[in-house]
């Protein structure tokens, strides 16, 4: 092997000019892989302004200009969002002349889409505690009525207590609750809280009624559905056993 002439070589400066160039080269490599896996507070560099950030009081910040400290002001006392005015006591409370209403407001027609809906709503936000048959049997007073937090009873809808509360108190209790029952006032909306009330009057009356009373066909129908294997309500197959499924107070 032949050495290589020493004028042919490049010279050790510039090898040592490359590797320093090559290190420099690596830093916004590493720079740019750090960014992307951590998390920063401060403000991204930016070039174009534009309006992206502007002087401002962010929520709950405060502010000295008031007495009170609060940037966030509330709305002028007496102040009503537009549509919100909710001036028709009958059919947003409940009540007529300040009395629950024993009727359901005009907006509200009672027909077979309205029950429909009222049902499947009512089998959503009240069947777990009340019921699908509203005897206050629901999943959860089932469990809670063997819980550890102590026993708590959920109203049988066709119990006299139930059957007191006239249709605007009905509508109301759905909304605010009662007692040591929640309000659903958020979830609901309130066309299907009207929907809900004709539905619990359905189960209501489909609990007194005489059996004279149903029409011959529908008899027959009823009479001819066989029971489902495990519906008998008396003999809950819970696993662990003790629970027994609560028949109003
Ligand atoms: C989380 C369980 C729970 C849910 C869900 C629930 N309720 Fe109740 N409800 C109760 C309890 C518990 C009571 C009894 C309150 C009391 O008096 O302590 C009650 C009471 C009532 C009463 C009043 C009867 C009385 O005690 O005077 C009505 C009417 C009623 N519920 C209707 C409904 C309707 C309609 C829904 C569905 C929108 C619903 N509830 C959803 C637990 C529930």
């Amino acid at each position: 092997m032949t050495l290589p002439n020493k004028d042919t070589q490049v010279p050790g400066w510039i090898i040592g000019a490359i590797i320093l160039v090559n290190m420099f080269l690596l830093i916004p490599p590493v720079l740019v892989a750090k960014a992307r896996f951590s998390t920063s507070r401060a403000t991204r560099i930016h070039v174009f302004y534009d309006m992206d950030q502007q002087q401002k009081y962010t929520a709950q910040s405060s502010n000295d200009l008031f007495r009170d400290g609060r940037s966030s002001r509330l709305p002028v006392l007496g102040t009503v969002a537009r549509g919100q005015l909710n001036q028709d006591s009958h059919y947003y409370w409940g009540t007529v002349d300040g009395d629950w209403a024993n009727s359901f407001p005009p907006e509200v027609d009672v027909n077979a889409a309205l029950l429909a809906r009222g049902e499947a709503r009512y089998g959503i936000y009240c069947a777990p505690c009340h019921g699908i048959s509203g005897h206050g049997d629901g999943m959860i007073a089932r469990r809670t009525a063997v819980s550890d937090y102590g026993a708590w009873t959920v109203t049988d809808l066709s119990s006299e207590k139930g059957l007191a509360h006239p249709i605007g108190e009905l509508f109301n209790i759905i909304g605010h609750g009662i007692n040591t029952m929640p309000g659903y006032k958020s979830q609901i909306p309130i066309e299907d809280r009207w929907a809900i009330v004709a539905h619990v009057k359905a189960i209501q009356f489909s609990q007194s009624v005489d059996v004279a009373e149903i029409p011959a066909g529908e008899k027959q129908r009823l009479e001819s559905i066989e029971k489902a294997p495990g519906s008998d309500d008396s003999q809950p197959s819970e696993e662990g056993g003790g629970s027994q499924p609560r028949q109003g107070r």
